[in-house]
């Protein structure tokens, strides 16, 4: 059994209260967590919880009790920063249980080696990266940008197995280090192509090639439209741009940078969709809005 994510909507947390009853005060137990992931496999996994400042002399026993419902977990991990840096990545305290961060997890049918104190990665948005692979046609030339470990380039090729290449592009080593090494866990060498750098530099070997550029980075994507619609054959293509969007206007921004710079490329634009990925902070949401670029 591969558990991916667990969230307020699922039993895992009813189950998490439960099991601090007795434990904890009625009055605790009203700010017990009511989501957590967890990163893994049946072989081992870490679980990483966000422990509200009311239960921080709490978070032995909350570790603990995650650790009593999933007897694969052998590590909890309480998120100890926000995502931080370029790189995206957040600092951690083991809160119960011991051994390494570093764990090989599974999302749809590919498996992720990979070290979350070292690298971004969030197992919730797996059902994302699938929306995008499913909508890859066959003898595409796909690009994605800010590649992580490589959950896109691999989901993609997995579920598209007539796609001609994946360029996939990372700056941040160790997430590149893990990106190589799950390509070839994964038998993906013949479609993925992995690059280490900086997208404004290594793009460029692949500019009016691409059938389609995914780019996940809400933080800052819009910087890198330059780069994207280069990418796009002269015929033109599709975008999969994310955003952060305030609740009260949550595409507008998005789409008006998408428009500028199709423009300035000399494409003209089509919103294929939009939709909220996730919420990001308070009234705050990741968006994705998916274009269809036309070469004139
Ligand atoms: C939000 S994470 C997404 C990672 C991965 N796509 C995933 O879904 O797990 C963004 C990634 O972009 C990388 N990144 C940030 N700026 C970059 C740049 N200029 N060029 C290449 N990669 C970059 C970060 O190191 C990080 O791994």
């Amino acid at each position: 059994m591969i558990i991916n994510s667990i969230s307020g909507k699922y039993p895992g947390a009813m189950r998490l209260r439960d099991a601090l009853r007795g434990v904890l005060s009625e009055e605790e137990l009203k700010y017990v967590p009511s989501s957590f992931d967890i990163i893994g496999s049946r072989e081992g996994a870490v679980a990483i919880v966000e422990i509200p400042p009311e239960l921080s002399h709490r978070k032995r026993e909350i570790g603990e009790a995650i650790m009593r419902i999933h007897k694969n977990v052998r590590l909890v991990l309480a998120k100890a920063s926000g995502r931080e840096g370029v790189y995206r990545v957040r600092k951690y305290e083991a809160i119960a249980g011991s051994g390494p961060t570093e764990v090989v997890h599974k999302e749809h049918g590919i498996r992720l080696k990979l070290d979350i104190t070292k690298v971004y990665f969030s197992p919730r948005e797996a059902t994302e990266r699938m929306r995008v692979a499913k909508q890859v046609r066959p003898g595409e030339t796909v690009m994605v940008f800010f590649a992580g470990v490589g959950p896109y380039a691999l989901v993609i090729a997995k579920t598209q197995p007539l796609v001609k290449e994946v360029i996939a592009i990372e700056i941040n080593p160790d997430a590149y280090g893990y990106m190589v090494e799950n390509v070839k866990l994964n038998k993906m060498e013949d479609k993925v192509v992995t690059v280490l750098g900086d997208v404004r530099e290594k793009a460029r070997a692949w500019y009016g090639r691409c059938d389609r550029v995914v780019m996940p980075l809400p933080k800052g994507a819009y910087l890198f439209l330059d780069q994207a619609f280069s990418c796009l054959r002269p015929e033109g293509g599709i975008i999969h741009f994310y955003h952060w969007a305030p609740e009260g206007d949550l595409f507008r921004e998005a789409y008006r940078y998408l428009e500028v710079a199709a423009r300035l490329h000399g494409f003209t634009l089509r919103l294929v969709s939009a939709r909220i990925v996730s919420p990001y902070a308070p009234r705050v949401y990741k968006v994705a809005l998916d274009v269809e670029a036309y070469g004139v």
